[in-house]
């Protein structure tokens, strides 16, 4: 009897345990290595909550896994194709004020990114099985086309997004529909926190109407042009749409100007950090030994400082060598000709374990948005030099919140004086590291920590079926609807006709008027 109950009752916990564990497929063909690094955080805590994780990415996930299982579907040769690109020095030559030019050079390299992952031999040998899966996580950038494997495994969608700010084509997924007026685009670079004027309105709404066309004209018939190619009759993208339950933006309201969001969008930005490890032996003796503070330079992974022109390096090195903090450099050469000694290098730096060393007093940075949460973590101020795609509307929103300053890479005053007065001006006027201390104090409270935010949404959309009762019905309604164009062309129109036909009254009654004058005066 005992023994029958205690067997009933293994048999509930262990019930209850495969009802709680669920397969997730992650599907992150993009090989930037800081994109990476979110990707299998992510997946890892997904892993560790107990889920059964299957991962499509450029490297194998090196994370300890504690709990669950977790299976990598490595897309052998994206990591080597994606270090090709970064080679071309393309970022580097990108300039600020063509965003759209920049955002397409990218674009057509992504979508050759999208129709090589469906041909990857490993990904064909992942679809030939007859494994199953509850939920399928992308990150979202043009490529509504990896949704395919939600209809193929028949469920739902959870969207994530590396990107800050406003992302135009995250929010158009779940019809988050932002008012042109109020909210500046992706594009718009600039201080628009209190307001726009009639000039940069129109160049605003410019942008959002250029989405539209390049949703409807470019996305959605390339996405279709790559799902043609590799599956038999594939439905066309713009159903999938449907199919997203939950948006994760690697965004938090601390790092930039309050937006509405959907109710099915959540933030969950700084999920990747982790408390601080310890630091290598090299690295702790030149931390703590620095009297006056160090400075920290890096420009992530997708711009590389020895690829910077011999100009450039030429003057941070003559700034570095002026100044009494010591720098460290991750700089990817084992030789920097002209190296003061207050310059130290590495190939690799651990970023996260370095911005939480006390003796930290300014971080150089592209201004990726993963580094701007990992610095404001710590409370640390920066310097931005943007070199590419969101970094530089990242790099305008750190400085409106006053933390930063910013020298955009292909500035015409990059010069010695401006880069030492920069670093002067952030070292010296406490006010920027008063002020990335209160973001900091804003990004760490939250109800919940954000690994936690991100795993209990995602099985959210497990538990209710991709979540269908959050979904806003702006997602159905055509353009003209949904800004009431229909409306102001009948009030227009309506307008006009009153107008016409109210002249056409007067005029009718002037001249019968006239007539009578006529006749009377006639008598
Ligand atoms: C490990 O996974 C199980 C579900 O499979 C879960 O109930 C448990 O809480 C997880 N353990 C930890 C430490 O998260
Ligand atoms: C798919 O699986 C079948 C057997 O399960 C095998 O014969 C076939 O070669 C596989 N195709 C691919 C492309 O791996
Ligand atoms: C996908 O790749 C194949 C092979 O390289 C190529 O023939 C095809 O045109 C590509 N499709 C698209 C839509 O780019």
């Amino acid at each position: 009897m005992r023994l029958a109950s205690l067997s009933i009752l293994t048999l509930f916990i262990l019930e209850l345990q495969c009802g709680e564990s669920a397969r997730i497929l992650g599907v992150f063909p993009l090989a930037g290595k800081s994109m990476n690094i979110l990707y299998n955080r992510l997946m890892k805590g997904l892993a560790d909550a107990g889920h059964d994780v299957t991962s499509i990415s450029s490297y194998e996930n090196k994370l300890p896994i504690v709990n669950g299982s977790y299976t990598d579907v490595i897309l052998t040769g994206f990591a080597e194709d994606y270090e090709a690109l970064l080679d071309r020095g393309r970022f580097l030559d990108a300039h600020e004020y063509y965003p759209i030019s920049t955002v397409n050079d990218y674009f057509h390299y992504v979508l050759f990114i999208w129709n090589n992952t469906f041909r990857h031999p490993n990904v064909r040998k992942m679809l030939n099985t007859s494994q199953k899966f509850d939920l399928v996580l992308t990150e979202h950038l043009w490529n509504d086309c990896m949704e395919i494997f939600a209809h193929i495994y028949d469920c739902p969608v959870v969207m994530f997004t590396s990107m800050g700010g406003v992302n135009p084509w995250v929010n158009d997924r779940v019809g988050n529909y932002l008012q042109a007026s109020s909210a500046a685009h992706f594009f718009m670079l600039g201080d628009y926190s209190k307001g726009m004027t009639f000039i940069e309105r129109i160049q605003n709404l410019a942008y959002y109407l250029y989405d539209y066309y390049h949703k409807y004209f470019v996305i959605i018939p390339s996405n279709n042009a790559i799902l043609q190619d590799n599956f038999p009759n594939p439905p066309d993208v713009s159903t999938f749409d449907q199919k997203v339950s939950i948006v994760l933006l690697g965004s938090h309201s601390s790092l930039r100007q309050p937006i509405p969001l959907a109710p099915n969008t959540v933030e969950i930005g700084g999920f990747h950090i982790d408390p601080p490890k310890k630091l290598p032996k090299d690295l702790q003796t030149i931390l703590d030994g620095a009297k006056n503070g160090i400075i920290f330079f890096s420009m992530g992974s997708h711009v590389k400082s020895r690829d910077f022109s011999e100009e450039k390096r030429r003057i941070f090195l003559n700034v570095f060598k002026k100044l009494d903090q010591i720098v460290l450099w991750k700089f990817e050469d084992d030789n920097l000709p002209g190296k003061p000694d207050n310059v130290h290098i590495r190939k690799w730096l651990p970023q996260m374990d370095i911005l939480a060393h006390s003796n930290i007093r300014l971080f150089i940075t592209h201004g990726g948005y993963g580094s701007l949460q990992e610095t404001i973590y710590h409370g640390v101020p920066v310097l931005t030099i943007p070199c590419f795609l969101d970094q530089y509307n990242n790099a305008y929103l750190a400085v409106q919140l006053g933390y930063a300053l910013k020298l955009s890479y292909n500035d015409k005053n990059f010069n010695e004086d401006t880069l030492y007065g920069l670093i002067q001006e952030l070292l010296n006027n406490p006010q920027y590291r008063e002020n990335a201390k209160t973001r900091s104090r804003l990004f760490h409270d939250r109800p919940m920590k954000p690994l936690d935010t991100a795993i209990y949404w995602i099985e959210y959309a497990i538990r209710n079926k991709g979540a269908p009762h959050l979904k806003l019905s702006t997602l159905d309604i055509p353009f003209y609807k949904l800004y009431n164009i229909d409306i102001y062309l009948f009030f227009i129109v309506s307008v006009f006709i009153g107008y016409k036909a109210l002249l056409y009254i007067v005029q009718c009654f002037a001249d019968s008027l006239k007539k009578n004058e006529c006749k009377i005066k006639s008598h």
